[in-house]
């Protein structure tokens, strides 16, 4: 059965496939370090030593003009709103359409539901890597920030029961 766990040595990074080659690269080659230096937390979807997906999670600011008047103007002026930032999100090629993504993206959500409970958080940030993969996101209520196509973000109040 799949479980979620921190990035282990004994993970095969090397043979991770998604697509995306700087995708595979950042697993095998800077994804340690990131966690090492404290920029990132990287959350692991294994069976056995498989690796089935990943993502990373952070702490994160908004510029308020990311967010569309009507939210902006309900804050104070030049405001850098915290939030959340799913940083990247990737399944292997091999378990791709059989709802792992869904499953990456959900616990993402339900830990940063967790995490504004004791620390607060304006929205959820993910940069998606293209436009092909926006709709991926969109589907479960992220819009696109103003002036930055591929950045998208969803309210933590928005965030979606799965
Ligand atoms: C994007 C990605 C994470 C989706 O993972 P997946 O496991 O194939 O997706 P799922 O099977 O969980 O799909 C869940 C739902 O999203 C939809 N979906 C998946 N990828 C989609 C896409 N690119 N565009 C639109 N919808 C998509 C599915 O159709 C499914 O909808 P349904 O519930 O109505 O059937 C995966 O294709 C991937 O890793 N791609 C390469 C890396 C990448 O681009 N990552 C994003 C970087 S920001």
């Amino acid at each position: 059965m799949p479980v979620f766990s921190e990035l282990r040595p004994e993970y095969e990074k090397a043979s991770f496939s998604c697509g995306v080659s700087v995708l595979d690269s950042y697993l095998r080659e800077r994804a340690r370090l990131d966690v090492k230096r404290g920029l990132c937390a990287v959350h692991i979807l294994a069976e056995g030593t498989t690796i089935i997906g990943f993502y990373t999670l952070s702490a994160f600011t908004l510029q308020l003009q990311s967010l569309p008047p009507a939210i902006a103007k309900k804050y104070p002026t030049n405001l850098l709103l915290p939030c959340w930032l799913i940083g990247r999100l990737a399944v292997d090629t091999k378990f791709q359409k059989q709802k792992f993504g869904q499953i990456l993206l959900a616990d993402a959500l339900h830990n940063i539901v967790l995490l504004a409970e004791k620390a607060g958080g304006y929205c959820v940030v993910v940069d998606a890597k293209n436009e092909e993969v926006k709709p991926f996101y969109e589907k479960y209520g992220f819009r696109p920030v103003i002036h930055d196509n591929l950045r998208l973000y969803l309210p933590v109040s928005s965030i979606p029961a799965f």
